[in-house]
């Protein structure tokens, strides 16, 4: 490791047990022009400004790739702005997030991707970067997506249910969605569950009067994301166009996203913190009703397999699928599940949960908790010329961590709009001493020292053709 020109630095960072994707290692962290300038076991040089994060763990700043900040849901808007939910995302040692378009009828993709940069710009603490959604009439807009990933914005949603809000596709369009997408190189996101399947579980739930939190995951079983990434991975598998299934949560989905894989499909699996530490049991509680998040949460064999493919690394990015609702929101379903605004918070709590009951307890290394959180969002989006890990060059994103003071989660110490928190009471081994983003501190002890929200959009870089 090396000094990129003669050496003088806006800040260092030194005594810290530097973690990137491929090793852990004592260096010091030379910061120049918001970039990392350079990593030697000891920086001779002075700088503006020094921390000291001896007995902490340095990471890259983290990204979360997939969050829904103020998103229309049910009756209702999901409770962080890009201003809150960013601030939530700084406090949790997050200082990407990827958020989504929202395409309204007849509102072309351009458009939508105009009004949510214009929605983010200016408000957010961290950087941000967007996926596009294409919800409402894709052959009218499929000209628009080679010009979009030449701007940057290389990633597309699908979905392949919540036809009753007007977003799925049908397969064919998902097969031409696909096709053009690849054609330059960009990456096709799929929230699967198949619809019908969905329809008919829900349906029948209501017609016999069952509206209970639990009958949400009856409604949408594990068989209805297996069917889906079956089908959308079939149609990967035709056209070598790249897949990226979103919010993985059940054994039967997985296995049938390994199963594709296995044969030959470009497939990315992402899962969230939820469907590896929560299960359907919350649906019990006194306040279920707080947990209906779509896909619903599953049964512990479910929690098991999740866990097991990400230890063996066949799980690409943890992302949170943040969509948070205040408690008075998802009174307002009456507790009933098909009435209840979906979503639950996750975008601060992400980084500590994975560390702690993936690092801490021997599940996942280091490394890999980098690769999850860090280089492969990165990779798979076009972020990697700036972001996912710490290397010379690369944007200055650090988060120091000191892994030998305990904290508990609690809704009462959450940044974010929602007043509850679903991991309420449990561990985390460590705290969040510093947040960096582009070499300035913008958390430093439970302190957000940034006055204005400076995050960027970070464009992705152009397909390599
Ligand atoms: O229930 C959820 N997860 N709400 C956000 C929208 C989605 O499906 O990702
Ligand atoms: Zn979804
Ligand atoms: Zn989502």
């Amino acid at each position: 490791m090396a000094a990129e020109g003669n050496a003088s630095f806006d800040l260092i960072v030194r005594n810290g047990r530097v973690v990137t994707s491929r090793e852990t290692r004592r260096l010091d962290v030379g910061i120049r022009g918001g970039r990392i300038a350079a990593l030697e076991p000891s920086l001779p040089a002075k700088a503006a400004q020094e921390i000291d994060a001896g007995g902490c763990l340095v990471f890259p700043g983290f990204i979360d790739a997939h969050t829904h900040m103020g998103i229309p849901i049910k009756t209702t808007w999901s409770a962080d702005d890009f201003n809150t939910g960013s601030r939530a995302a700084a406090f949790g040692g997050i200082t990407t997030i990827i958020d989504f378009t929202v395409q309204a009828k007849g509102q072309s993709l351009q458009q939508a991707l105009k009004e949510r940069i214009h929605r983010a710009g200016g408000k957010s603490f961290v950087d941000v970067h967007l996926h596009v959604n294409v919800t409402d009439q894709p052959e009218r807009w499929l000209h628009q997506i080679p010009s979009l990933i030449q701007q940057g914005f290389r990633s597309f949603k699908t979905f392949s249910t919540y036809k009753e809000a007007g977003m799925m596709v049908t397969w064919t369009q998902f097969r031409l969605i696909l096709e053009t997408v690849s054609r330059s190189g960009g990456v096709v996101m799929l929230h699967a569950e198949d619809d019908e399947i969905v329809e008919r579980n829900t349906h029948r739930h209501l017609s016999t009067g069952r509206r209970e939190p639990i009958y949400h995951a009856r409604s949408r079983p594990a068989e209805a994301e297996a069917r889906a990434i079956e089908t959308a991975a079939r149609i990967s598998r035709e056209t070598q166009a790249p897949l990226y299934i979103v919010h993985l949560s059940s054994r039967q989905g997985l296995e049938a996203a390994l199963e594709a894989r296995s044969r030959g499909t470009p497939l990315y699996i992402e899962t969230c913190p939820q469907y590896l530490l929560l299960n359907e049991q919350c649906y019990r509680k006194t306040n279920g009703h707080y947990y209906i998040t779509t896909p619903p949460l599953r049964r512990p064999e479910d929690q098991e397999a999740l866990w097991q493919a990400l230890c063996n690394g066949d799980i690409d990015v943890v992302g949170t699928d943040h969509c948070p609702f205040t408690r008075q929101q998802k009174e307002q379903g009456n507790r009933q599940f098909h009435q209840t605004p979906n979503g639950l918070p996750g975008v601060e709590t992400l980084f500590p949960l994975l560390y702690t009951y993936g690092v801490h307890q021997n599940r996942i290394t280091l490394q890999q908790l980098v690769q999850v959180l860090g280089t492969h969002p990165a990779r798979i989006f076009g972020l990697n010329h700036r972001k996912g890990d710490i290397q010379i060059g690369l944007d200055a994103d650090l988060i120091i961590w000191n892994p030998d003071q305990e904290t508990i989660l609690s809704s009462s110490h959450g940044h974010g709009r929602a007043d509850w928190c679903p991991y309420e009471g449990m561990k985390i081994a460590g705290t969040l001493e510093y947040t960096i983003l582009r070499g300035t501190i913008l958390v430093h002890k439970g302190r957000l020292l940034a006055d204005t929200p400076a995050g960027e959009i970070i464009p992705a870089a152009p397909p390599r053709s």
